[in-house]
């Protein structure tokens, strides 16, 4: 439920089909194995941050882009239904929609690779006739768009005074300019080597992340949230690094975990939590999430969100 005086959530971002399959490893070049459990479903990391965040009862706006064909239509009616505004979602005459091909192995750990399709058609001069760009409060992106037109979005928002949250993935190297222009960036752990130009495979420590999110902040964010799945995630400011726990769950399918985090985020601070309760808040979002198959339907309403705190043994919590 919306409350009076919350603040507009506007994501610029993706939307994706999910095609999904578990495997039991992933095959080398030129190999191919069997899989089994193939499923299609809603995706794309803008999309599922805004569904998050609405299902929450945040006031959610979405811009971006779909083809023309089945996949976009029904994924802009699967936000609509969600509460979502779509009013300001383009449709591209040429480009197919996103696709993102998703692979889960036994541990419910994912791999995915993206062809974004009509999410790198919405152009920076579309944001300037996007009427949420103006209403929004809190900006939200991720990189599945053209990089000019999450550029161009995070210019406006900070020329606008707006809070501007980054989640860096599908995370590169070199994007000190978006990072400067963010308020908060919310990478993972692997996205946050990638930021800093190291290796994504190695798993760093929390002083490793206390120390690479410093860097970063040093480009001029006031926060750098770095989400560590079954670890919680890491609240790092200028004066201050507060490690966050995550309770125990049972993991089924960690899709769309750091999305959950990321709209769980937002919607916190949308209702004026400060940020230490709004961190906490994501790390319960994301812990419901990975307990789930698929992402949509493993996004909590806050009904749902306030029982699984009461499952945690957290019922003094108040959200
Ligand atoms: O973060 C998970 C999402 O990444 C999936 O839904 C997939 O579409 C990719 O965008």
């Amino acid at each position: 439920m919306q409350t009076q005086g919350q603040k507009h959530i506007v994501v610029i971002g993706s939307y994706n089909v999910g095609f999904i399959c578990n495997t039991p490893r992933l095959p080398v070049w030129g190999e191919t194995i069997l899989g089994s459990g193939f499923s299609v479903c809603d995706g794309g990391k803008g999309s599922n941050q805004a569904v998050a965040a609405s299902k929450l009862g945040g006031k959610v706006s979405f811009i971006g882009c779909v083809g023309d064909d089945e996949y976009g239509k029904s994924g802009v009616e699967m936000l609509r239904q969600a509460g979502v505004n779509v009013d300001d979602v383009s449709v591209s005459p040429t480009a197919a929609t996103g696709v993102g091909f998703v692979f889960l192995n036994e541990r419910g750990e994912n791999c995915i690779v993206v062809d974004p399709g009509a999410n790198h058609r919405l152009l920076p001069e579309d944001l300037e006739t996007k009427k949420s760009v103006q209403s929004a409060d809190i900006l939200v992106f991720q990189l599945e768009n053209h990089i000019e037109t999450i550029r161009k979005g995070m210019e406006l928002g900070k020329k606008a005074g707006k809070t501007i949250i980054f989640n860096p993935a599908p995370a590169s190297p070199g994007l000190d300019d978006l990072i400067g222009l963010s308020t908060i960036v919310t990478p993972n752990e692997s996205e946050l080597l990638i930021l800093n130009g190291l290796d994504p495979s190695c798993t760093p420590s929390t002083e490793d992340c206390e120390h690479l999110s410093r860097v970063l902040l040093r480009k001029g964010p006031e926060a750098v949230i770095v989400t560590r799945g079954e670890k919680g995630a890491l609240l790092v400011t200028a004066d201050d690094s507060v490690i966050v726990p995550a309770p125990r769950v049972n993991v089924v399918d960690t899709t769309g975990a750091g999305d959950s985090f990321t709209g769980g985020l937002a919607v916190a601070l949308s209702e004026g939590s400060a940020l230490p309760d709004a961190v906490r808040f994501a790390c319960y979002v994301g812990a419901f999430c990975v307990t789930k198959e698929d992402v949509i339907p493993a996004l909590p309403t806050r009904e749902e969100f306030q029982t699984f705190l009461l499952q945690c043994a957290e019922p003094n919590r108040v959200f």
